[in-house]
């Protein structure tokens, strides 16, 4: 589905969602010493927002031909063919997933390998659609065209803590909300 998208995700999907980055930018203190795994980052609409702001950023997906539009950005990219992460343990300072969780097939694996990858006292950064929110009348539609998973900010929190994190911020939005969670 993805590779499908890729062409006007910038355009249609990335567009209705831009007014994050602004949110991203501060929920967090991000280093110039950071070197940053943007999970599920696709086309590298959130990443190429954050490079300048970090010492390196890697956008990882299982979607090529999303991809090659990151790279296109001059962003470092990974295709991703498992839920193992290609990665050392320890690697990276931050790991965002941004709006990609929910598509996720192997939720609670996939966080594990965050964990892994993270140094310690490193954070990951989320943010999901708010199933309890006016957005509930409208998931059905991302339903029709794939696998979807949605949690509510409490359920995030509770997968987050059964793996180790410690959740350290929570911010609510109208649709979206933010989870942040150190290792
Ligand atoms: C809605 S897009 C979000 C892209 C980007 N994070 C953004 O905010 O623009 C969802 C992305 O999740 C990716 N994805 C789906 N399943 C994944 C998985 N198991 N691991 C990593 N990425 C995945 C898709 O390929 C797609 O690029």
């Amino acid at each position: 589905m993805w590779n499908t998208l890729a062409p006007v995700y910038d355009r249609i999907i990335g567009r209705l969602l831009n007014n994050d980055i602004t949110v991203i930018k501060q929920i967090i203190h991000w280093k110039k010493s950071d070197v940053v795994l943007d999970l599920g980052g696709g086309t590298g609409r959130v990443a190429e927002q954050l490079q300048a702001l970090v010492e390196k950023i890697i956008v990882a997906d299982p979607a090529e031909k999303m991809l090659v539009r990151a790279k296109r950005k001059g962003l470092h990219t990974q295709l991703l063919t498992d839920v193992t992460l290609p990665f050392p343990d320890q690697t990276f300072d931050v790991v965002t997933l941004i709006e990609t969780f929910h598509h996720f097939k192997n939720q609670t694996e996939s966080l594990k390998e965050c964990y892994r990858v993270l140094k310690s006292g490193g954070i990951v950064l989320m943010e999901e659609p708010n199933p309890t929110s006016f957005l509930k009348h409208f998931l059905w539609v991302e339903r029709l065209f794939d696998h979807v998973t949605y949690r509510t900010p409490k359920e995030l929190k509770l997968l987050l803590q059964t793996i180790g994190f410690q959740v350290i911020k929570e911010q609510p939005g109208r649709l979206m909300y933010f989870t942040v969670a150190k290792k």
